[in-house]
C-alpha cells in the first residue's frame, strides 16, 4: 500500500527532507512510509512452509547423543528446527518452537521450570518418565505429555536403549513477550519411580468425571494423554462415518482436540493440540488459518501443500504453516498426523480467523 502524496516543489522536497532527518534524530517514524508492512490486508509472514524429514533429524539427534553430554548447565539435548525465513532464531514459527529431544540409555535431565509452556509427543519408543512436579509420567509411543508453565520437570531414561521425541513450546512468544522466568531444581531427580500410570491421570482420566477432592487446577491437571484414548476416539469418528452418523469434520477426516479435563478449553493456555486421521483416499479442504502451527506424521503417508510447497511425508516428517499459508492434505494410505498451533492465543485476543475453500467436485 502506497499512500500518494501531492506533487511538492523542490524546496517543498528539502524541507521534507529535514523534517524525516529530525524524525530520526527524535527516535521517531512517519506512519504513512511504514503502514503497508505494519498493516497488511492479510497476513504476510516472514517464516516460510519448511519441511523436516524425520530420517535427516534422528540421526542428528543420535549423532549428538554419542558427542554431546546432558545435564546441568544445556538441560537438554534438544535440537530446535529453524525456520529459514526467520534467520538467526531457533524458532519454527514466530510463536512456537519444535524440537526433537533425545536422551541415550539411563540418562537423566535435571529439573528446572519455567514460564514457557511445554508438551512432548512420542513418535516412536517408551523407557523415559517425565517426573512433572514429582509426578512420574510414562512416555510411549502416540501420547501426549504436557508441562504447563511454572511446573518442574526432569526426564530420565530407565532402559539400556535412547529415546527421542519432539518437544513442542511457546518459547518465541514468551521472548517477543518478555515474560521470560527460569527456576533450576535439584540437581538429583525428585523421583525414580517408574509406575505405568501416573497420580494425575489416577485422578483425572476417567471420561467425564471430575474429582471433586482435587485442587482446583491453575492449568491441565491431566499431563499424560494415552494413545490408545486417541487412537480409539479417532476410529470411532469414521466407523459412525461409515455408519451415517456424524462426528468427522469433513468426508473421512477425523480429528480430536487434546482438552484441559477441568475446563474443557485447550490442554494449554498458548499452545492448541490436535491429532488428525484421514482414511485412505481421503482429502482435506483448503483452508487458511491466522495464527502458525506445526504438524507431525505419525503413521502413514500423504502429499501436504503448504502455500505454493508440496511436501511427500511420512512417518515423523515435521512441517511449518505459516500465517495464512493455503493448507491441504491427501493420502492414499491413510494418513495419522499430530498437530499444534499458536490457536488458543489468538482465540483469547480476538485475532482467529479461518478461511476454508471448497473443494472442486
Ligand atoms: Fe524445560
Amino acid at each position: 500500500m502506497n499512500v500518494q502524496l501531492p506533487e511538492i516543489t523542490a524546496e517543498e522536497q528539502a524541507q521534507l527532507q529535514e523534517l524525516y532527518k529530525a524524525f530520526a534524530a527524535a527516535h521517531m517514524t512517519p506512519l504513512w512510509t511504514q503502514i503497508g508492512g505494519l498493516m497488511p490486508v492479510t497476513p504476510q509472514p516472514d517464516a516460510v512452509p519448511m519441511l523436516w524429514r524425520w530420517s535427516t533429524l534422528l540421526p542428528l539427534a543420535e549423532r549428538a547423543g554419542e558427542l554431546v553430554p546432558v545435564g546441568r548447565g544445556g538441560e537438554r539435548r534438544a535440537i530446535a528446527l529453524a525456520n529459514p525465513g526467520l534467520p538467526g532464531t531457533p524458532y519454527a514459527t514466530p510463536t512456537l518452537w519444535a524440537a526433537i529431544q533425545y536422551l541415550g540409555p539411563r540418562e537423566e535431565a535435571p529439573a528446572h521450570r519455567h514460564t514457557q509452556t511445554a508438551f512432548r509427543f512420542v513418535v516412536d519408543g517408551e523407557g523415559v518418565w517425565t517426573n512433572v512436579e514429582s509426578d512420574p509420567v510414562a512416555m510411549r509411543r502416540g501420547d501426549l505429555l504436557l508441562t504447563p508453565s511454572m511446573h518442574f520437570h526432569e526426564h530420565h531414561n530407565t532402559t539400556d536403549h535412547p529415546m527421542a521425541w519432539i518437544d513442542g513450546l511457546d518459547i518465541p512468544l514468551v521472548r517477543q513477550l518478555d515474560a521470560g522466568f527460569f527456576e533450576f531444581g535439584p540437581d538429583e531427580l525428585g523421583t525414580r519411580e517408574t509406575p505405568a500410570v501416573s497420580r494425575n491421570e489416577r485422578l483425572w482420566a476417567h471420561p467425564g468425571l471430575t474429582p471433586i477432592g482435587a485442587p482446583p487446577p491453575k492449568a491441565s491437571p491431566l499431563m499424560a494423554y494415552r494413545w490408545e484414548h486417541t487412537d480409539a476416539a479417532l476410529a470411532a469418528q469414521l466407523e459412525l462415518e461409515e455408519e451415517g452418523h456424524s462426528g468427522v469434520v469433513e468426508p473421512g477426516h477425523a480429528v480430536v482436540r487434546f482438552t484441559n479435563p477441568a475446563t474443557a478449553g485447550d490442554c494449554l493456555s498458548t499452545i492448541r493440540c490436535e491429532m488428525h486421521r484421514l482414511r485412505a483416499g481421503a482429502r482435506t479442504a483448503v483452508t487458511r488459518t491466522a495464527g502458525s502451527s506445526v504438524w507431525q506424521v505419525f503413521e502413514g503417508s500423504g502429499l501436504v501443500r503448504v502455500g505454493d510447497e508440496r511436501y511427500e511425508v511420512g512417518k515423523g516428517d515435521l512441517f511449518a504453516v505459516p500465517s495464512w499459508a493455503a493448507l491441504s492434505l491427501t493420502t492414499e494410505t491413510g494418513l495419522d498426523a499430530f498437530r499444534f498451533g499458536d490457536d488458543p492465543v489468538f482465540e483469547a485476543l480476538g485475532l482467529s480467523r479461518v478461511h476454508r475453500e471448497e473443494l472442486p467436485q
